[in-house]
């Protein structure tokens, strides 16, 4: 807490390293990272390679991943001197309050997160504890810095609110008042929500079968035409204002996307295209993706050639941001109870 009694403004994000970043991470979450960078707060953004080893990773690809995550993280815009970047396992306060937090955290809370039944389907029995109390620990890693804001897509939203409940039920059962903020979800932007271009009714996905059904920020401008070539699509000339696109995931889906890259309102895009038909219309959304999309890739290419210099980074973030947690989880075991005598 700052001296007026308030939490500072303090911004945190995490990203899984287990495959490339897609335009639906992009336009969802990093590209509000690099906006809030500049904005009126802290700001920590971070690998989470704790988060991705619930599920099985190649540990080889796992710290290929962490590294090519940050370069993507750098070459959208994300600065080291404005912003904290580190990976989450370099700072072992993370792992600390996540156990206090499975302590405080219910069994029943914990099953009703959607985002478990979905990855475990039939199979819950056979996935890891980790998967399970996978939101635990992500709570610890917005808290364990008192973050106030949190820029996520809206598959994040539940696990945001698990979030605020642990941080309540930590207040309220230590008798601490205000000592773990009520974080704000940040879950804004014309696309918080991009859809795969082969199925519009499915989320952009990095697990998708299809490749065809993302645009990877590592795409070379030809895969991105090609994918926006191939996108699904009705037989419909887009309509004239927003209402029409609601029965046509497809259009709106590609619609959305032109939005968000090209910064304009969806009502000021079907202004200029409303009564136009998919084949002038994909043409230039092909242009415009490769020209938002197409410079990543240089530049994720360009830092990757010195995997040192991104090592380095990643480790002064790590000190930066343990220097913010230590003291913080230091209070917290007082809090608890927790003997501390070293
Ligand atoms: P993940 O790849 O699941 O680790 O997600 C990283 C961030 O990207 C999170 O904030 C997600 O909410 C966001 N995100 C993932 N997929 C999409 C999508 N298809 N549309 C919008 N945001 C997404
Ligand atoms: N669960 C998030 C995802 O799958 C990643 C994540 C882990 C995260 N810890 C976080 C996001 C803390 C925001 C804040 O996308």
């Amino acid at each position: 807490m700052n001296d007026a009694g308030t939490h500072t403004r303090r911004v945190f994000s995490g990203v899984q390293p287990s495959g490339n970043l897609h335009l639906g991470n992009y336009l969802g979450a990093v590209k509000r990272f690099v906006e809030m960078q500049e904005e009126d707060f802290d700001t920590l953004y971070c690998m989470v390679d704790l988060h991705a080893i619930t599920v099985w990773q190649d540990p080889e690809e796992l710290t290929n991943a962490t590294r090519e995550l940050a370069a993507a993280f750098m070459a959208c815009g994300l600065d080291p001197k404005k912003s904290i970047l580190f990976n989450q396992s370099q700072v072992p306060t993370h792992a600390e309050l996540g156990w206090i937090f499975n302590c405080v955290g219910r069994v029943g809370w914990l099953n009703r997160m959607t985002q478990f039944k979905d990855k475990a389907g039939k199979n819950a029995e056979k996935m890891s504890v980790g998967l399970y109390s996978y939101p635990t620990l992500m709570a610890a890693d917005i808290l364990v810095y008192h973050a106030t804001h949190v820029p996520v897509g809206e598959d994040q939203k539940q696990h945001l609110e698990l979030t605020r409940d642990i941080a309540m039920k930590f207040n309220n059962d230590f008798k601490c008042p205000g000592f773990f903020p009520e974080t704000e979800p940040i879950i804004e932007g014309a696309a918080t929500r991009v859809m795969s271009l082969r199925d519009g009714s499915k989320k952009m996905s990095k697990s998708d079968p299809s490749d065809l059904s993302r645009i990877n920020l590592i795409d070379s401008a030809e895969d991105i035409a090609k994918k926006i070539r191939k996108a699904k699509t009705d037989p419909e000339p887009l309509p004239e204002s927003a209402d029409g696109l609601a029965e046509r995931p497809e259009a709106k889906n590609l619609v959305g996307i032109y939005s968000a890259l090209s910064g304009q309102s969806v009502d000021a895009v079907l202004g200029e295209w409303g009564g136009k038909q998919f084949g002038e219309f994909k043409p230039a959304l092909a242009d415009l993706s490769v020209e938002m999309v197409a410079p990543i890739a240089v530049e994720m290419n360009r830092l990757l050639a010195d995997p040192a210099e991104i090592d380095r980074i990643l480790g002064d973030g790590a000190n930066r941001a343990a220097e913010i947690a230590e003291p913080i989880l230091a209070e917290t075991y007082k809090h608890v109870g927790l003997l501390r005598s070293r």
